[in-house]
């Protein structure tokens, strides 16, 4: 399915626990509130935010990401209080090579109860049946243990590690490259 074809309707995710839409305008506390915390902006070149005015020019970047096709986030709703608490998505999307990186982040209230693991099924059935996904990667921190168990058990392959290849709050870091295909995910099934 091609970028422009993709409507708020299609976008939008349902598992038993949560609720999956792109972010709006009107989700800039929510997000903040996010991204305050060190924990989770830690491994990550997301800047830990103070005002609202950022999470809302994060917001209109990830629109405009989705407008020129070039990725895709949603929010992570608790479909209970219909609160956010986390976000994931597809970035560096490449249509013509049927390939793109995952991430996603979590509010640490929500950690350590499989709430990212049950987000990131739904949205990796999305990329690889809507999307026509190929490959999936993620690159991580080699100090981000949680996020290398959440792709273990979601069937990535470690393929290597890129030495310094990430500058996160003016550090060179290293790496972990992960990846899962649509022939391995199509056989977890
Ligand atoms: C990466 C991150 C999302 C992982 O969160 P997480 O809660 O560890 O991951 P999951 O949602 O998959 O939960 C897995 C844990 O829930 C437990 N769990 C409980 N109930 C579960 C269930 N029904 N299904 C699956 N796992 C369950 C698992 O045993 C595991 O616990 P453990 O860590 O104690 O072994 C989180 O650490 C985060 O937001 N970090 C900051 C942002 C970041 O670094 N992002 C990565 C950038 S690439």
């Amino acid at each position: 399915m091609k970028h422009e074809s993709l409507s708020d309707d299609i976008l939008l995710l349902e598992t038993e626990r949560l609720v999956l839409r792109p972010l709006q305008t009107k989700d800039a506390a929510g997000l903040l509130a996010l991204y305050a915390i060190p924990e989770v902006t830690e491994f990550t070149d997301i800047p830990t935010m103070q005002e609202e005015s950022e999470a809302l020019r994060w917001i209109e970047e990830l629109n405009a990401m989705r407008r020129a096709g070039q990725g895709l986030r949603w929010g992570v709703f608790d479909r209970e209080s219909g609160g956010l608490i986390g976000t994931c998505g597809f970035h560096h999307w490449d249509q013509s090579r049927r390939r793109a990186e995952i991430s996603y982040d979590l509010s640490p209230k929500w950690w350590g109860q499989g709430y990212m693991r049950e987000a990131l099924q739904a949205v990796l059935q999305f990329g690889f049946d809507r999307l026509n996904l190929h490959r999936i990667e993620a690159l991580v921190d080699p100090r981000d243990t949680r996020s290398q168990n959440l792709l273990y058990g979601l069937g990535f392959k470690l393929e290597g590690v890129l030495r310094d290849h990430d500058l996160i709050k003016d550090h060179f870091q290293d790496d972990m490259v992960f990846a899962l295909l649509e022939g391995e995910w199509k056989k977890q099934a």
